[in-house]
């Protein structure tokens, strides 16, 4: 695993913007997995400036979604479909057939679940997959305790969870949907390049069990020091607790 400290998010953004920036020069139909939730904003920001400039063309790339919440209706502002087409496809001009997620609004979830690991394995896999970190070590959904060998399914989230983002629902911890569908954490170890933002000293216990702790799924993410290709970038607020 390689750890690299920057000054700030905006440096983590730009940093990890390159890296996707030269993955697309190499390979330009490259699928990228992206994450939501506040962390990636500045790594999206960046590769906008990137693409708009004409440093990068990105326009044979394909997008493939990390998780998704039950329930919440396709067109749901805070649905990470909605929230990745306002962040990440409309921003870089990108084909909404060349976007792939889970369907949060299924009736049968296990066959939705099950349809997505297809999608992703006839994609060619993910190349390079973004990934943010929960307060409680929790890649994708993959709460603590989860399976590190688990596979996309429905899951439920805890509590910090919710709290965490009712700040995205008005603050109202009610209207937080309580279960996910999420990659699992084996398929999330699948991906060729994993990269793992993470900023701001709430952030800090969390980075700390990833980077320094057991390999253990009470922090799922620490898994991906099981991964051959890991990348974790961390502001200086996010490092404050590494030996
Ligand atoms: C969202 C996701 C989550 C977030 C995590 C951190 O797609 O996979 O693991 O990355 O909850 O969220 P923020 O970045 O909002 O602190």
């Amino acid at each position: 695993m390689e750890v690299v400290i920057v000054p700030d998010a905006a440096a983590g953004g730009e940093l990890i913007a390159e890296a996707m920036a030269g993955l697309l020069r190499r390979t330009p139909d490259a699928v990228l997995g992206v994450a939501t939730g506040s962390t990636p904003l500045p790594i999206y920001q960046a590769l906008t400036a990137k693409v708009r400039s004409g440093a990068v063309d990105i326009s044979r790339a394909r997008i493939a979604q990390l998780d998704e919440y039950v329930g919440l209706p396709a067109d749901h502002p805070e649905s990470y479909r909605s929230v990745l087409r306002r962040e990440v496809l409309e921003p870089l001009g990108i084909a909404p057939d060349a976007f792939m997620g889970p369907d949060g609004t299924a009736e049968d979830v296990p066959g939705a679940c099950a349809a997505y690991e297809r999608a992703l394995a006839e994609a060619g896999g993910v190349d390079l997959q973004l990934l943010g970190i929960g307060t409680d070590g929790h890649i994708g959904f993959n709460e603590p305790c989860s399976s590190l060998a688990s596979r996309t399914r429905i899951k439920t989230l805890t509590e910090q969870t919710r709290i965490d983002n009712a700040r995205f629902f008005d603050g109202d911890i009610a209207q937080v949907p309580h279960h996910v569908i999420t990659q699992g954490i084996g398929t999330i170890l699948e991906a060729r390049h994993l990269v793992l933002l993470a900023t701001g000293e709430g952030k800090a216990d969390a980075v700390a069990a990833t980077v320094e702790g057991p390999v253990a799924a009470v922090c799922p993410a620490s898994a991906l020091q099981l991964h051959p290709h890991a990348t974790v970038v961390v502001d200086e607020a996010a490092a404050a607790k590494l030996k």
